[in-house]
């Protein structure tokens, strides 16, 4: 007797199809798992085995080999036990095997024959969609599968629900298809709280604009991390490939709430300063997306950046760089995404008060150098946008005037954004921040007049070639504010001031 069944694994974000081949042949009863299976997957026997005798189900007898091709990639994880007990309910004949061929299973089964909970339904179902007409999933996941066009997907509680499904005994109805509600901005935190600051609320506007990295700076209580944790009220729109690009890190880092399949709103991850390098950039012996990789297609807000461990923050440097983060073990490398929005905060010295515009700084010349030198001159080079903010003036704290709020800062941000993405249709590029090298001068067109002032701050400052960059993608983000099309001076004199920070505090 022989049959097979389709399930579906998962390297990294990397989804691939597995199946479960069963042969079932006279002899002492046994059942054998083979096929490059970890242990999670060899204990799938005795969990099957318990799930079998606990519903009432009848258990092939005699000798009973499981298969799982392609037998040269390793198979992790409990998720092949559902198409397992399926391929074990066609040898006793439980359920029809017609019914099957066009699907694909996935999930655990518990010792009492329920069906848990995994991680990766997402990037799951949209591979099963391109060959299967139906995706069985644990019902906790039902509604992440759901979110795929093109596929009718079941979320199963039982061993036994699924067995009066398949032998056609009692229907269950698949999951309807999941329609994302347009994402609510209303957030907690509102910039209309912020009094005055009006520069550094337009630097984070410009920021959030062009996906820009910014580094405030500034002494305590300033209210450096009351607006970075304003900046989700502000944030862009995401597109749908990014909604679901995010989705599938969080999936399969078992982040995702089961209410909301889809994550439509950009994220917002602030890990504490004591986190490691692992945390970070992800890690571990099944290597979890960090951080970084949470944050995709989102912001990396870093408070008190001088505070977290040297290696931590330059093992960041590469990510930056190249948008994703490849983790090598000996089974092989996983690459998660990490285009982020880097957002860093932190005092000037261990005092706090160096470059305060009325408080004395207490700390030595040594010891303010030793601080800032925590943050190494490539990863300051990874900031477009630097801000010093100072300390709030009492006149603006105390007026009752009302400040701007943040939904209509977002719809200025959602503006420059449309701007860009009609700009970089089909180029992959998703924001200003990303322009590469040789796109650079096409999508930037500068006035005579501005192209002369960049030339001679160029000189004047002795900026690297990396810098100069960077200026002139933070001047065409100022521009699409504009709604110009050519930079202009006033545009490459805002990105400028920008850029003022390293020369303050990191002068060498
Ligand atoms: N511009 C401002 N408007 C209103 N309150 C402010 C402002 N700046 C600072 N505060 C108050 O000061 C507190 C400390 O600010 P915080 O963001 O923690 O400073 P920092 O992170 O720079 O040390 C805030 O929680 C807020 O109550
Ligand atoms: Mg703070």
């Amino acid at each position: 007797m022989f049959g097979k069944v389709n399930s579906i694994g998962l390297t990294g974000l990397n989804a691939f199809d597995v199946y479960v081949e069963i042969e079932a042949s006279a002899g002492l009863p046994a059942l054998d798992i083979v096929g490059l299976a970890d242990i999670a997957v060899r204990e799938s026997r005795d969990r099957i085995r318990s799930a079998f005798r606990t519903s009432g189900l009848d258990f092939p007898k005699g000798r009973v080999l499981v298969n799982l091709a392609p037998a040269d990639v390793k198979k992790s994880g409990s998720v092949h036990d559902l198409a397992i007990a399926v391929a074990l309910l066609c040898v006793t004949g439980a359920v029809e095997t017609e019914r099957i061929k066009k699907a694909a299973f996935v999930g655990e089964v518990s010792l009492s024959g329920e069906i848990r909970r995994i991680n990766g339904v997402l990037p799951m179902a949209i591979l099963a969609q391109q060959g299967f007409e139906e995706i069985y999933v644990p019902k906790e996941n039902a509604l992440e599968a759901s979110a795929v066009r093109g596929i009718k997907a079941y979320g199963v509680e039982s061993l036994q629900q699924l067995v009066g499904h398949l032998s056609g005994r009692s229907e269950m109805p698949p999951e309807p298809v999941f329609t994302p509600s347009k994402a609510d901005h209303i957030s907690a935190m509102d910039f209309a709280d912020v009094k005055g600051q009006s520069a550094a609320k337009k630097a984070l506007e410009v920021a959030a604009a062009g996906g820009h990295n910014v580094l405030m700076i500034g002494s305590p209580g300033s209210g450096k991390s009351m607006l970075a944790k304003r900046l989700p009220s502000i944030l862009p729109e995401m597109t749908f490939e990014e909604s679901i690009e995010t989705t599938n890190v969080h999936s399969v880092a078992g982040l995702l709430d089961s209410k909301h399949p889809l994550i439509t709103t950009r994220p917002f991850r602030s890990p504490h300063h004591t986190v490691s390098a692992a945390g970070l950039a992800g890690g571990g012996t099944i290597p979890r997306p960090g951080e970084i990789s949470l944050a995709h297609n989102g912001v990396l807000f870093l408070d008190e950046l001088a505070e977290f461990a040297r290696p931590a923050l330059e093992i960041l440097r590469q990510p930056l760089e190249d948008m994703k983060v490849t983790i090598s073990r000996v089974s092989g490398s996983i690459t998660y995404p990490s285009s982020i929005m880097l957002v860093g905060a932190m005092n000037p010295c261990p005092c706090g008060y160096y470059g305060h515009p009325t408080r004395k700084c207490i700390c030595s010349k040594n010891q303010v150098d030793h601080y800032l030198n925590k943050i190494s001159g490539p990863l300051l080079d990874r900031f477009d946008i630097h801000l010093e903010v100072a300390p709030v003036e009492f006149a603006d704290l105390s007026s009752g005037e009302r400040e701007e709020s943040s939904e209509s800062i977002r719809q200025r941000v959602q503006a420059a954004r449309d701007i860009q993405n009609k700009r970089f249709k089909d180029t992959g590029i998703t924001c200003n921040a990303r322009i590469t090298p040789e796109l650079l001068h096409e999508v930037c067109p500068m006035s005579d007049r501005a192209e002369r002032m960049l030339g001679d701050i160029f000189d004047k400052l002795g900026l690297s070639a990396r810098a100069y960059e960077k200026i002139l993608k933070v001047a065409r983000t100022v521009a699409d504010m504009d709604g110009s099309d050519i930079i202009d001076k006033p545009h490459i004199a805002q990105a400028v001031q920008y850029r003022s920070l390293d020369r303050k505090y990191w002068k060498s």
